[in-house]
């Protein structure tokens, strides 16, 4: 059995990749590397010793993909490919919108020319917008704040109206929190381009000496110390959970959807207090204002990913920042 991972290169991807291969799967990835590295293929074949195809290749250009399919036997695909980052989103949407859906509206034509109808897609906690309460359920209202959001809301719609025309296909839309953490080894984790948007990552820069002072944005959220908190997750737990949702759609058909978080949510003073107890780093830090779209509060209510998909996320903050740091270290 075949698995096409699109976005193999990328933060998620390849970590799933290597639970993929760990389990004895075989796999074929798809990345355009526009936001990773060639060198994450090695790193994914050196840590697991099992070899794989890999295809540079841009889920908009229709013939390669194509001829991808032509020359393999795929049972499955996992659809990371994806571009990702809220800010450059507002200032680039149609590039936004471009990459992300029609690149998954091609996927998914060619997927069906194969007759290749079973998908794990990458959604994200974006699309409950700013939530009425938490924990977050997966049938909560749906809205979204920016381009890059709207982008996983329109791709699960389009999946859904997919299913809806034709019964054959079984679609898991896996909505993730926020991943953070590395591979155990050190040598895959997230590795942004520039200066990061996100928290660990800064904070990771802040530790290593590489960026100054951590802006923290905002103290006055109706929250427990009044900085934001969020659903962290390791990214190794958020792997195992495409491996289970792959389970269950090699078996039924249909499309659901899941959240992907620990259930628990820590503020940014909390991640900042245990990233500095569990790698023994000072992370220099002051108080800013609020980053405009932020929200107070997010986090999962994943029981349904525990019932139907028989997942639960087991790895602590303490060891999504230590793993964190030890591949930062290696950069
Ligand atoms: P990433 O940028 O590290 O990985 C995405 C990969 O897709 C990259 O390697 C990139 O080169 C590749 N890619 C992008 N467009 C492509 C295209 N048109 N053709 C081929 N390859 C292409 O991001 P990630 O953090 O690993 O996220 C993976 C997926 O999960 C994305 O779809 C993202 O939107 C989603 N997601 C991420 C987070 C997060 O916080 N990291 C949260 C929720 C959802
Ligand atoms: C976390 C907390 C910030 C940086 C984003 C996307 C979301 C999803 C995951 C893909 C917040 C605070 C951050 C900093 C700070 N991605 N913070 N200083 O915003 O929850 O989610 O990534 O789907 O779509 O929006 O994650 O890591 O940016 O922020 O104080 O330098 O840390 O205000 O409370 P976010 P984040």
């Amino acid at each position: 059995m075949a698995i096409l991972v699109t976005g193999g290169a990328g933060f998620i991807g390849s970590h799933t990749c290597v639970e993929l291969l760990n389990a004895g799967y075989e796999i074929i990835v798809v990345d355009n590397l526009i936001n990773s590295k060639p060198e994450v293929i090695q790193k994914i074949k050196q840590i697991t010793q099992r070899d794989f195809k890999f295809y540079q290749a841009d889920l908009l250009n229709r013939s390669e993909l194509e001829a991808i399919f032509e020359s393999n036997t795929i049972d499955a695909v996992i659809h990371f490919a994806g571009l990702k980052a809220v800010g450059e989103s507002v200032e680039i949407p149609l590039r936004y919108y471009h990459n992300n859906v029609s690149g998954t509206i091609i996927l998914c034509e060619t997927m069906a020319h194969y007759n290749v109808k079973r998908m794990v897609f990458s959604s994200s906690a974006t699309i409950y917008g700013d939530p009425q309460s938490v924990p977050i359920k997966e049938d909560f209202p749906l809205s979204t704040t920016n381009p890059y959001g709207s982008t996983k809301l329109m791709i699960e719609n389009i999946l859904q109206d997919l299913y809806l025309s034709d019964k054959e296909w079984s679609i898991s839309l896996l909505r993730y929190f926020n991943p953070i953490g590395a591979h155990k080894s050190g040598l895959i984790g997230e590795d942004p381009k520039g200066i990061p948007n996100n928290l660990m990552p800064y904070i990771v820069r802040v530790a290593s000496g590489k960026l100054e002072t951590l802006s923290i944005f905002g103290n006055d959220y109706p929250t427990i110390d009044g900085t934001g908190v969020r659903d962290y997750i390791h990214v190794v737990d958020l792997s195992l959970g495409h491996l289970d949702a792959l389970k269950k759609i090699m078996l039924t058909k249909g499309i659901n959807s899941y959240n992907l978080g620990t259930g628990k949510g820590y503020s940014v003073l909390e991640v900042i207090r245990a990233f500095e107890i569990s790698t023994g780093q000072k992370v220099n830090s002051k108080i800013t204002h609020r980053r405009p779209g932020d929200i107070a509060e997010c986090y999962a209510d994943p029981s349904k990913a525990k019932i139907e998909l028989g997942w639960t996320a087991s790895r602590d903050l303490y060891e999504m920042c230590l793993d964190a740091w030890k591949f930062a270290k290696q950069q």
